[in-house]
C-alpha cells in the first residue's frame, strides 16, 4: 500500500468532510451551478478511494444540509438528480471495493427515487468491511440533538432508563452516528470558518482542516496534505504537553 509518506499508525480512523465550494468553482468558469455540483462528484470519488486505500475505517460527508433545501428549486431538483445517479453509477464500485454506505439526516424529505437508491445501496453493502461511508443528507446537528434528546426522554418516560444512567456514552449512542467513533479531522473545502450545522456533538475534540480549495478541486494530493497536517498536530484533549509526551 502507498502511504504518501504518512505514518500508518497515527492515520484517523474517521474523517468527516464538508464539501463545499461547487457554486464559486462554476462561477469561475462561467457555468451552472449544477456543472460545478456535477464536477463535485469527482471529487467525492477520488476522496472514497483514497480513505479506503489508506484503510480509514470511516468518512462522513456532508452532501445537504436541512437548510440546502432553502436554495432554488432548480438547484436543489438538479442536486437530487445527481445524487441519485451517483448512488446508481457507484452501486458496482462499492461492492468490488468493499464499501459500505450508511446515511444520516432526515431521508424522509428526499425524493422517493432517491430513497429508493439510496436504500437499495445501503442493504446490499451493508456487509461490506473496507471502509465505512456516511452520507449526511438533508443532515443538521442540531436537529441530531434534538431527536436524540426526544428519543431518550421517551425511554426515560417508558421507564427504560432512570435519569441518572444518562451520560455521554448514552447520548452518543443515540444520535445518528450512534456507535461510529467521533471523527479525529473534520475537513471542511472552500475556506469558510464555520460548522454550518454539520456535526455538533461529535466534533469536541476533531482536528479542524480549512482549506480554501474549492471541492471540485480538492485531488487525492490535497487530501493528503490535509492528512499530513493531522499527523503533525498534537492531540491533548485537555491535557499538558509534557502528559502527552510522556505518553
Ligand atoms: C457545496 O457547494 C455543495 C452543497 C452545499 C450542496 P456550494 O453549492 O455550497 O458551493 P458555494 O458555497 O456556493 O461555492
Ligand atoms: C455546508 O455548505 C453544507 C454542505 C457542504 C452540504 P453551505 O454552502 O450550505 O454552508 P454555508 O451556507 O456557506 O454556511
Ligand atoms: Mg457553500
Amino acid at each position: 500500500m502507498n502511504l504518501h509518506g504518512l505514518e500508518k499508525s497515527r492515520l484517523p480512523t474517521h474523517v468527516a468532510i464538508i464539501m463545499d465550494g461547487n457554486g464559486r468553482w462554476a462561477r469561475l468558469r462561467g457555468k451552472s451551478r449544477l456543472e460545478g455540483h456535477r464536477e463535485g462528484t469527482a471529487a467525492v470519488r477520488a476522496t472514497v478511494e483514497l480513505s479506503r486505500d489508506l484503510g480509514i475505517r470511516y468518512l462522513s460527508l456532508y452532501a445537504f444540509s436541512s437548510e440546502n433545501w432553502n436554495r432554488p428549486h432548480d438547484e436543489v431538483e438538479g442536486l437530487m438528480a445527481l445524487l441519485e445517479s451517483y448512488l446508481e453509477c457507484e452501486r458496482e464500485r462499492m461492492m468490488r471495493e468493499g464499501i459500505r454506505l450508511m446515511a444520516i439526516g432526515d431521508r424522509k424529505r428526499l425524493p422517493v427515487s432517491v430513497r429508493r437508491v439510496l436504500d437499495q445501496n445501503i442493504d446490499l453493502t451493508r456487509h461490506n468491511t473496507a471502509i465505512t461511508v456516511i452520507l449526511a443528507l438533508s443532515y443538521s446537528g442540531r436537529d441530531d440533538i434534538v431527536r436524540t434528546v426526544r428519543d431518550i426522554a421517551r425511554k426515560v418516560k417508558e421507564g427504560e432508563y432512570d435519569l441518572p444512567e444518562i451520560d455521554e456514552s448514552l447520548v452518543a449512542a443515540h444520535t445518528e452516528t450512534g456507535c461510529i467513533p467521533d471523527p479525529d479531522l473534520l475537513i471542511r473545502t472552500s475556506g469558510e470558518m464555520r460548522i454550518s450545522n454539520f456535526f455538533l456533538w461529535q466534533i469536541p475534540y476533531t482536528e479542524l482542516y480549512i482549506t480554501p480549495t474549492l471541492w471540485p478541486d480538492f485531488s487525492k494530493r490535497q487530501y493528503i496534505e490535509a492528512l499530513l497536517e493531522f499527523q503533525r498536530r498534537q492531540r491533548r484533549f485537555g491535557k499538558t504537553d509534557e502528559q502527552i509526551l510522556r505518553g
